[in-house]
């Protein structure tokens, strides 16, 4: 009888036990989903609205840099960069605005950044940065750039997209003239920042949209515009030469504007 007891006890305590357990682990989960979740947002530390180098400086030293040390980025260089793309400012009229002007103050670019921790969204209204994708994307977001080893080698890409129907609710047929100008504003502020930085970067546009999209996890309507590495910059075109991987591209008659483009500049620069 006694015997009996006890083996109703232990099978009601094992009972408990496995009762307990998934709660137990489904708490587990929650706790740690939500570190995780702090941990994949970052706060970007205030950016410098006083920097050394003049406007005139940035603009007479600009060229491309398409060879990187391998130096990281600190946040503060990362997050200056960002602010120079997309910033948030003020403006006389309407109180807020950004550091790049927009259509109808639309703002249709949403940028990444592409480092070797993984894949963020730049969040600009916070100034935060939002981890969307974990480990380092850069070589295959080389490859979906026709093996331009820029991308793989910088410590960070700045990747801008555009959500077109933004702007195309107002301005129809006339968005994509409009979201390109807004891209290039963009483009050109991150390469002055980071001259004024004392880095280094180069625009690219001659990459597979799709390939893009896919490496990186994007929203269906963020399209890929401009990827641009950046980095402390050297100036080595030999490299330049040689690894870009043509076959890549060379049998899709999509792609032979970027092959005729790197053929160009081959023989630009004496090869
Ligand atoms: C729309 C656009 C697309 C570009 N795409 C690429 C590219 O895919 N790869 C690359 O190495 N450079 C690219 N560049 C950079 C140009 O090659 C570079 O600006 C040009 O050779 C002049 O050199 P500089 O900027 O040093 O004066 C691109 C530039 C622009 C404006």
């Amino acid at each position: 009888m006694c015997q009996m007891w006890i083996a109703i006890l232990l099978i009601c305590l094992f009972c408990c036990g496995c009762r307990a357990k998934p709660e137990e682990k489904a708490a587990e989960r929650r706790i740690s989903k939500r570190i995780a979740l702090e941990d994949a947002m970052i706060k970007l530390p205030e950016p410098k609205r006083n920097g050394e180098m003049s406007l005139e400086k940035a603009l007479g030293s600009r060229e491309c840099k398409r060879n990187f040390t391998e130096q990281d980025l600190t946040l503060e260089q990362i997050s200056q960069l960002l602010w120079a793309a997309q910033g948030r400012a003020l403006d006389a009229i309407t109180g807020a605005t950004r550091t790049a002007p927009s259509a109808g103050a639309l703002q249709p670019l949403e940028l990444y950044v592409v480092s070797k921790d993984g894949v963020y969204h730049y969040g600009v209204e916070k100034h935060i940065l939002k981890k969307i994708k974990e480990r380092d994307r850069r070589s295959q977001l080389a490859n979906a750039a026709l093996g331009q080893f820029s991308i793989a080698e910088a410590p960070i890409n700045i990747v801008i997209t555009a959500v077109y129907g933004r702007t195309a609710a107002k301005y129809g047929e006339r968005a994509p003239r409009y979201v390109h100008i807004e891209a290039g504003h963009a483009a050109q502020n991150i390469l002055l920042q980071a001259v004024a930085m004392g880095l280094g970067g180069v625009p690219i546009g001659a990459f597979h949209d799709d390939q893009v999209q896919k490496v990186l996890s994007l929203p269906q309507n963020h399209e890929p515009l401009y990827i641009i590495p950046l980095g402390s910059g050297l100036t080595n075109l030999k490299n330049f030469q040689t690894n870009i991987n043509y076959s890549i591209f060379k049998h899709d008659p999509c792609d032979c504007d970027p092959f005729v483009y790197h053929f160009h500049r081959l023989s630009e620069i004496g090869t």
